[in-house]
């Protein structure tokens, strides 16, 4: 089930991310400000409770661009198509807001993220270099709400 996240997931959003680099990681401050603020936070959660995925909007008051900045899967919940609906769910929860389109930055060695935003029909439309604090560059990747279809060229 997809549903928005609450201040009483943030331990479960905490422990999604405890596999990643600590720069990557959101701490519980973080994720409270998330909750509260111009954002949507939205979560998959499978019948015997815990998180399995996690998905966080950024919007500004009305702007046209939402930003989905962050997406992860538990890694024993991969390749079953979880990100791919957790987009979907966040595509509608921006069009609900009246974005026009998503655009988000994506480490450019992710290749299994870029796949997964090219496959929904993001593109790329600029490079960042130096972008990520570790020096890595970033890919900037777009979507336009306004297209019928997902991902058709
Ligand atoms: C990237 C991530 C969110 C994908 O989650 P997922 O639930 O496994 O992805 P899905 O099963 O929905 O895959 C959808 C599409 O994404 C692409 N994809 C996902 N994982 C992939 C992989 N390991 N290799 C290649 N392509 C991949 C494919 O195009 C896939 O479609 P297909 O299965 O029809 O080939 C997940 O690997 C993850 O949480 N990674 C760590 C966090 C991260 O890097 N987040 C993104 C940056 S914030």
């Amino acid at each position: 089930m997809i549903r928005p996240a609450t201040a009483a997931d943030i331990d479960a959003l905490v422990a999604l991310e405890a596999s990643f680099p600590a720069e990557d990681r959101f701490d519980r401050r973080t994720w409270r400000r998330l909750l509260t603020g111009h954002a949507s936070v939205l979560v998959c959660e499978p019948p015997k409770g815990g998180l399995l995925a996690a998905a966080v909007m950024l919007y500004r008051k009305g702007a046209a661009l939402a930003r989905l900045y962050s997406i992860t899967v538990a890694p024993e919940a991969r390749g079953q198509g979880l990100a791919r609906t957790l987009m979907a769910a966040c595509e509608a929860d921006a069009a609900g807001r009246h974005a026009r389109a998503v655009r988000l930055e994506v480490r450019s060695t992710n290749s299994s993220a870029i796949r997964l935003y090219e496959a929904g029909g993001y593109r790329v439309i600029a490079t960042l270099e130096s972008y990520y604090p570790d020096g890595e560059a970033a890919l900037r990747m777009e979507k336009s709400l306004d297209a019928p279809s997902n991902g058709a060229p």
